[in-house]
């Protein structure tokens, strides 16, 4: 295992990823905490992130003292490697600006991380961030490579195994960084890289069955790649003491209840409840124009619905259902470290099951709350997916609802479902669905006049929406050519009644979000 000790870098996560690529291990924890996760996790090796601070702050966060004392490798990145220099007797001095750029360094000696990557006087191009400089070494440090602005951009301590760098080997905009990251965990930790998909699924098994023992375990299914994924993971486990309850809230996409209802339980023949919960959902919906009551009213709904189920599936059996699973993630799980304080504003509220194990008095099973969105479909692989469920966009909770702005009704999410399945059946056949985040059409509630034949038609507007993004936080609206869009408006009015008009979104997050409510 490898400890990552984040000061608040937005790239923390990435480092994570780049070891557990090389088939290690890795965890993060705030630098707050880290002194007592170094203690308990006994880590091989420990990673200082960077961060937005300055090491010459009064109150500047520096890594516990007991990790430089434990014999352990440590590899400090850009913050990282100004608090390593500074708390082993170096000195940092003040740069002028802190900004993410290209630069290039100069390696001006041999050093273990760069075996095999890079030689002594190469020039390469690695991704910066500008601030403070080491301007003095620490004691048995040597320089390794140099940086226009710093003659001190790599520093090594090969007795003691620390190596820190001013730049970040964890970017793509750092073209072999991930090779150096690889020196430091097969090199200078020695670690060998068994930990896969296959040694994780096992694991995680043995663990579902020590936490659930003979209980009941419950297990909402929206359809999408996480809770499919953490319920197969569940029934492979403890087999039928799982049931998977699929409500349909009546805003799922074209042909989504029958495609959940095949997988479960034709495919993998485990025990599924689906509840048509369309009328109750969408009666109670019928008025509400504001996104955030209509996010709310759906929340409040499904978790009646699913309590229900779930006391019904308990009347079944002896005794309460005991355990709630959901598919949680890493990302939901790290904790950030926040330098700004204060409370953040809600865009969305997010509509899951978390109200859930409180009011039901469940105890929570979560056994992806370890890995990365993708690491989870590497184990839908593992665990026999199929390719076309795991590699599928994202759907949120709520549903159609937030891509019908303004008032719902059974007939706009009906032209909404087709207009969608023919927009999504134009993408894959270009062969650009796995090129895309994410990709859905909208209803507006507007409508406009148009011509068709010889006749006046008065329809609706139909936006498509596609963008790209790594997690969601930030997107990029995809560039997709004339002709595609063209040809997908096309079929859309002639296939889709109801529409005949069809606007692309060229908005990117932020300053748009991703859904339209
Ligand atoms: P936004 O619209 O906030 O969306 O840019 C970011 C990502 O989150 C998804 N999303 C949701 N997922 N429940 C979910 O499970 C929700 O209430 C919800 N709202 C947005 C959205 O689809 C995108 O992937």
């Amino acid at each position: 295992k490898i400890l990552i000790i984040d000061f608040g870098s937005q790239v923390t996560q990435l480092i994570a990823r780049r070891v557990r690529e090389e088939g290690v291990y890795s965890e993060i924890v705030p630098f707050q905490k880290a002194e007592a996760a170094f203690l308990e996790m006994k880590p091989k090796a420990v990673i200082l992130s960077g961060g937005p601070a300055s090491v010459l702050d009064k109150e500047a966060p520096a890594a516990p003292m007991a990790i430089f004392k434990a014999g352990v490798p440590v590899l400090g990145i850009c913050y990282g490697e100004q608090t390593m220099a500074r708390q082993l007797g170096g000195t940092v001095e003040a740069g002028h600006h802190r900004e993410f750029g290209r630069a290039v360094i100069e390696v001006t000696d041999a050093c273990v991380l760069f075996d095999g990557v890079w030689e002594k006087g190469g020039t390469h191009d690695v991704w910066m961030s500008h601030g403070d400089r080491v301007t003095k070494l620490p004691e048995g440090f040597r320089a390794v490579a140099k940086a226009p602005g710093s003659p001190i951009a790599v520093i090594a301590d090969d007795a003691r195994k620390f190596y820190a760098m001013q730049f970040h080997p964890e970017v793509v905009h750092t073209p072999d960084g991930a090779k150096l990251i690889r020196n430091f965990v097969r090199k200078v930790a020695g670690l060998k890289g068994d930990w896969t998909m296959r040694a994780f699924r096992e694991e995680a098994i043995e663990k579902i069955r020590a936490q659930v023992g003979k209980g009941r375990v419950i297990c909402g299914l929206s359809g999408g790649v996480d809770s499919s994924v953490a319920a197969i993971l569940i029934h492979e486990a403890i087999g039928d003491q799982l049931t998977c309850v699929f409500v349909d809230h009546g805003m799922l996409r074209k042909d989504e209840g029958k495609t959940v209802v095949d997988l479960f339980r034709h495919h993998y023949n485990i025990p599924l409840v689906h509840v048509d919960a369309s009328k109750k959902f969408l009666g109670e919906l019928a008025g509400v124009t504001d996104p955030e009551a209509k996010r709310k009213t759906i929340g409040r709904l499904f978790i009646d619905v699913f309590e229900a189920e779930a006391k019904k599936i308990a009347a079944l059996g002896k005794g309460s259902a005991d355990f709630l699973a959901q598919g949680t993630l890493y990302p939901d799980v790290i904790e950030s470290v926040s330098f700004t304080g204060g409370p953040s504003v809600t865009i969305k509220s997010h509509h899951n099951v978390g109200g859930l194990p409180a009011r039901m008095n469940m105890k929570l099973v979560e056994p992806l709350r370890e890995l990365f969105k993708d690491e989870v479909r590497v184990l839908g692989r593992e665990l026999g997916l199929p390719e076309i469920f795991v590699g599928r966009h994202p759907f949120p909770g709520p549903g159609l609802a937030i891509r019908c702005p303004g008032e719902i009704t059974r007939e706009k999410l009906d032209i909404l479902r087709e207009a969608d399945a023919v927009y999504i059946d134009q993408i894959r056949k270009a062969g650009l669905y796995d090129k895309i985040w994410q990709a859905f059409a909208v209803l507006l509630p507007v409508k406009t006049v148009g011509v068709m034949g010889d006749g006046r038609t008065y329809d609706y507007v139909v936006g498509l929406r596609a963008v790209t993004s790594t997690d969601g936080m930030t997107a990029d609206f995809y560039p997709f050519d004339m002709q595609f869009l063209g040809a997908t408006a096309t079929r859309i009015i002639n296939e889709v009644k109801g529409v005949n008009r069809v606007v692309y979104d060229v908005t990117s997050k932020p300053p748009g979000t991703i859904e339209w409510e």
